[in-house]
């Protein structure tokens, strides 16, 4: 037997202020997208800002359905636009925030499992890293250099292709 150990590194800031300037505007950018989530059975708002390598930056937030499991996160609402309406783009960089009017969110809202597999996908098309930065409104945030630090263990199966 073998024990085998990874290392993530995660970069912590305070505040929104000790990001340099591209990142804060995408994280502010995020925060603006809250405004358009329909979430009116969690009450919860998710907000996503996703950079183009071209500049271009999409949004995204969460869309809930009465049926519940058609609702859609924030990111994957974000990326599959960028599937469809630029199929041939680069992602740089992508910040996600939350809130919701029923509690203070005092730390940054992490992505789902489903979310960080369709993360996983686009980077592998892509074949360069996204990094993911997570915004908690009331100040500290998160950043990863890849997916590969939130989901190490993504579905990859290159033999499916064979
Ligand atoms: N949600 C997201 O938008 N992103 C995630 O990564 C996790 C959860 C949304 C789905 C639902 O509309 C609300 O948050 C509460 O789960």
């Amino acid at each position: 037997m073998k024990s085998i150990s990874l290392n993530i590194s995660i970069e912590q800031y305070q505040n929104i202020n000790e990001l340099n300037e591209t990142d804060a505007m995408l994280c502010n950018m995020a925060e603006q997208a809250l405004a358009s989530s329909y979430s009116p059975y969690s009450k919860f708002r998710v907000g996503t800002a996703v950079r183009l390598k071209t500049g271009e930056t999409i949004l995204g937030s969460n869309q809930e359905n009465l049926a519940y499991p058609s609702g859609l996160c924030a990111e994957r609402v974000a990326l599959f636009s960028i599937g469809s309406a630029y199929p041939n783009a680069v992602i740089e960089a992508m910040a996600i925030t939350a809130q919701t009017d029923a509690f203070e969110i005092l730390k940054p809202v992490t992505s789902c499992g489903g979310c960080l597999q369709v993360m996983a996908e686009f980077e592998r098309k892509q074949a360069s890293p996204i990094a993911v930065i997570f915004y908690c409104l009331n100040g500290e945030v998160l950043k990863v250099p890849s997916i590969k630090s939130l989901l190490p263990f993504a579905f990859v199966e290159d033999r499916l292709e064979k």
